[in-house]
C-alpha cells in the first residue's frame, strides 16, 4: 500500500551564523508590542550565552522583556511550575525558550500552562493541547534535540520515574531561530552527547516503520506516523552531516563550519523524528536516564548501537544505506557487513566523543533492568513504530548487553 503522509515545521525557521541580530525584526512581524517572557537556566547566564542574545537588542524590547532563569537539565514537573508562576506574574503574550531542549521544551509547556491553564499532566500524551498556545520562539544552543521545529516538549517526573511527552501540532514554535554561535560556548560533554541525541533522531527516523506497516494504529491518530521521503531525506541529510562534524565540533568548539554543520543537522533530525519518529531507543532511554540521571544524549548514545543490533534483521537494506551516509561502506561489502559496520561506526563515534559504553559506567545496576524494560514497553507510541515489535524478554536482553 502506498504511504500518504503530511510534514510540519516551526512556522518560520530562521537559520545562520549572526541570524540572532535579526531577532528583533521578526518579533516585531509577529506582535507589534509585545511583552516577552525569555526561558532560560543559570549556565547559559554565566556562559555569556543570554548576553549574546541580548546585545542584539534595542532598549525598547528590553524593557519589554523578563527573563526567567531557574531552567534546568532535563527539567522537572516542578520546574515548569515554578515558570508558569513566572509568567501569571508578568502576563507575557509571547513567551521565548533560550537553551537546549531543557528550556525549549520548558518554554513550550508554560506556553500551554498560560495560554490554557491547568497542570502539565493535563497536557502529557498526544494531542491534549486543546488549542494554539501564545506567541512560541525557540532559540537553540545545543545542536541535539530539534525541539526548535519539533511537537515535543519533555518534562521529568519524578512520580513514575520516567521521562514523560506532551505532543501536539500546537507545541511546534511560531519562530526558530537557529544561529550556530550560540553554541560555541557549549561545554565538551553537552556538545558530544546532543549531537548524538540528534543521530539517534535520524536513524530512528530513517529505521521507522512506514505508516501502513503498523499493526496497532492509534485511533486518534499518532505522534510518530513514521517513516515517509521527506522525513527520510530529512534524516540523511542530518547522518551524513553528524558523520563529517561532530567530532570536530565537540574538539574545536569555535570551528564555524563544524558548528553550523551541526546545528544544521539537529535542525533536520528534529525534522525528520518530528514527521517521522523515534523509537525503541527513546523508549528505553526515558526511564534509565531517569534513574541514572544522565542526560538524554548520553543514554540514547549508548543505546543506541544495541538497538541498532536489534532492529538489524528486519531493516538490514536501511543500516546498509546509513553505513553509506557514515562513510564506512565499501562497494567490496555486502548488505549484511555494510550494516554491521554502521553499527560498528557508532560504536567507534561514542568511543571517539568518550561516551561511556556501558550501562554499570554510568552507575546502573543489574536490578534496575528489569524495571526500566518494562516501563520502556508500556510507552506504546514508541514500541508499536520500532521496525521489530518487542516483547518484553527482547527489551530486557538489549538492556542487558548494553549492561
Ligand atoms: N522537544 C523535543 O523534541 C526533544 C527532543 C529530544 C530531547 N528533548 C529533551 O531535551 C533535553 C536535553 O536537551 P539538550 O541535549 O539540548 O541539553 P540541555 O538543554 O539539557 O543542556 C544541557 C546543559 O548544557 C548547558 N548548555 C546548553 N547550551 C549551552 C551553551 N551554548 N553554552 C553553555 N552551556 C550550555 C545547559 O545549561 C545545561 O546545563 C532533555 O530533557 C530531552 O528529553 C526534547
Ligand atoms: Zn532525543
Amino acid at each position: 500500500m502506498n504511504d500518504s503522509w503530511d510534514f510540519y515545521s516551526a512556522g518560520r525557521l530562521v537559520f545562520g551564523t549572526g541570524s540572532r541580530y535579526q531577532l528583533e525584526s521578526h518579533l516585531s512581524a509577529i506582535q507589534k508590542e509585545s511583552r516577552i517572557l525569555l526561558i532560560t537556566d543559570p549556565n547559559l547566564v554565566q556562559a555569556g550565552v543570554v548576553d549574546q542574545l541580548l546585545t542584539g537588542l534595542g532598549s525598547g524590547v528590553k524593557k519589554c522583556m523578563r527573563i526567567f532563569d531557574g531552567g534546568e537539565a532535563e527539567p522537572s514537573i516542578e520546574v515548569a511550575m515554578q515558570a508558569s508562576a513566572e509568567a501569571k506574574s508578568w502576563n507575557p503574550t509571547v513567551i521565548m525558550g533560550l537553551g537546549g531542549g531543557s528550556n525549549m521544551d520548558l518554554a513550550k509547556i508554560t506556553a500551554v500552562l498560560h495560554t490554557h491553564g491547568g497542570q502539565p499532566s493535563d497536557y502529557f500524551g498526544f494531542n491534549r493541547v486543546p488549542g494554539p498556545t501564545c506567541p512560541l520562539i525557540a532559540i537553540p544552543t545545543t545542536a541535539g534535540t530539534g525541539s526548535e521545529v519539533s511537537h515535543a516538549a519533555v518534562l521529568s517526573d519524578s512520580e513514575t520515574g520516567v521521562k514523560v511527552s506532551t505532543l501536539s501540532p500546537y507545541l511546534r514554535p511560531s519562530l526558530a531561530l537557529v544561529d550556530p554561535e550560540l553554541t560555541y560556548p557549549c561545554p565538551r560533554k553537552v556538545t558530544a552527547e546532543s549531537g548524538m541525541d540528534a543521530l539517534t533522531h535520524a536513524i530512528e527516523a530513517y529505521t521507522a516503520r512506514k505508516p501502513s506497516d503498523r499493526t496497532s494504529p492509534e485511533p486518534n491518530g499518532s505522534p510518530y506516523p513514521g517513516k515517509n521521503p521527506l522525513a527520510d531525506a530529512m534524516a540523511e541529510k542530518a547522518i551524513r552531516l553528524i558523520a563529517h562534524n561532530l567530532k570536530t565540533a565537540t574538539n574545536q568548539p569555535l570551528n564555524q563550519e563544524a558548528r553550523e554543520n551541526m546545528a544544521l543537522a539537529a535542525t533536520t533530525a528534529g525534522l525528520a523524528f518530528s514527521n517521522g519518529a523515534v523509537a525503541l531507543v527513546h523508549a528505553l532511554e526515558y526511564p534509565m536516564g531517569m534513574a541514572l540521571h544522565c542526560s538524554h544524549g548520553q543514554g540514547n548514545a549508548l543505546l543506541l548501537p544495541h538497538v541498532m543490533r536489534y532492529n538489524l534483521s528486519t531493516r538490514m537494506e536501511a543500516m546498509a544505506e546509513i553505513a553509506v551516509m557514515l562513510g564506512v561502506s565499501s562497494p567490496a561489502m555486502s548488505q549484511e557487513e555494510s550494516a554491521l559496520e554502521a553499527i560498528k561506526s557508532v560504536e567507534t563515534l561514542n568511543q571517539t566523543l568518550g561516551i561511556p559504553h556501558r550501562i554499570r559506567d554510568l552507575g546502573g545496576r543489574r536490578d534496575q533492568l528489569e524495571g526500566w524494560a518494562q516501563k520502556a514497553f508500556d510507552i506504546k507510541r514508541l514500541m508499536d513504530i520500532n521496525p521489530r515489535q518487542p516483547t518484553l524478554k527482547d527489551l530486557l536482553q538489549i538492556l542487558d548487553a548494553a549492561y
